[in-house]
This record gives structure tokens, C-alpha cells and sequence, in this order.
């Protein structure tokens, strides 16, 4: 898919999710939408989920849509792990080259990892897809999905 229409099947979900999702304050609930949307909105994206900050450093899954995944992830481990240790997006076009990656599924070849910040500053969770094509993420997808996630910690606010 070229990035004019990724960029329109994001602007087309982003909408339903903000549709759907509308005054709702139950940030697992706003979760769940958002894996049910973009999972079946892009054939590219094989696992689609979150992991939660349930205790300093420590994440858990959940909600998310795809076979299973590693239950909990301690910060620093993985590519969750640093993305939520380094406060930012990463976009990691080829698995085999990160170092530590987690291979829940051997048929993941790259992956995208969004934080999810609260507005006191904290990561309360990050946004995780993996795509069983090689550089499946770019720009556009950095950006639409760091919307979605301002969108999940605007709930929790
Ligand atoms: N991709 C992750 C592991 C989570 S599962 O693949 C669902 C990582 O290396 O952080």
C-alpha cells in the first residue's frame, strides 16, 4: 500500500475510533476499539496490541487482537520494553536486527511500538504492532498510531 492510501485508511479509522470512542472514560474500553480498528483495517498488521504499565517497570498484555503474546514484559526488555523505558516510538524494520526482541510469534518480521502517555508525564502503556512483512512501518504509521495513543491516555485524563 503506498502512503496517500494508508494516510486515507488511517484518516477513515481514526474517525470511526474517535466515533466510537466518543466521552467514553474507561481507558481499557478505548483500548479495546482501538485493536478492534486498526487490526482489521490493515492486512499488514499481524498483532495489534497494548501492554499495560501494571507496576513500576513491569508491563502487561492487553486488550489486543492476534494469537497470544508474552504476558507481562519488564521494561528495557524487548521492543516494548524500550520503548517504554525510552519514552518514545520505535520502528524496527527488521526483528532479527534488534537486539533482545521478543519472539512471540516466528513469523514476525518487523514491528511498531507507540508509548502512551498520561498527561502528568508517566507511561501508562504502549501500543504494539507487528507485521509478519519485512519494513512494514514508516512515517505515516508513526504518526497516525502516536494519534491513537493520544487519543487512549485523553481518556484516562
Ligand atoms: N514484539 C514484542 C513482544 C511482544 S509480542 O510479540 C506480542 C517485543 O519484542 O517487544
Amino acid at each position: 500500500m503506498g502512503d496517500r492510501a494508508k494516510q486515507k485508511s488511517y484518516d477513515r479509522v481514526l474517525s470511526h475510533i474517535r466515533e466510537l470512542t466518543a466521552g467514553e472514560t474507561d481507558t481499557i474500553a478505548v483500548m479495546a476499539t482501538v485493536v478492534c480498528e486498526l487490526h482489521h483495517s490493515f492486512d499488514t498488521f499481524d498483532w495489534t496490541g497494548f501492554y499495560r504499565v501494571v507496576a513500576p517497570g513491569l508491563l502487561k498484555i492487553g486488550p489486543y487482537q492476534g494469537g497470544h503474546g508474552c504476558l507481562q514484559i519488564p521494561f528495557g526488555r524487548g521492543v516494548c520494553g524500550a520503548a517504554a523505558r525510552r519514552r518514545r516510538t520505535l520502528v524496527v524494520p527488521d526483528v532479527r536486527e534488534f537486539a533482545g526482541h521478543i519472539a512471540c510469534s516466528a513469523t514476525t518480521r518487523s514491528e511498531i511500538v507507540v508509548p502512551v502517555i498520561a498527561s502528568a508525564g508517566e507511561v501508562i502503556a504502549v501500543l504494539d504492532v507487528d507485521s509478519n512483512e519485512l519494513d512494514a512501518f514508516d512515517e505515516v504509521d508513526r504518526v497516525n498510531l502516536e494519534a491513537v495513543c493520544e487519543m487512549v491516555s485523553g481518556s484516562a485524563s
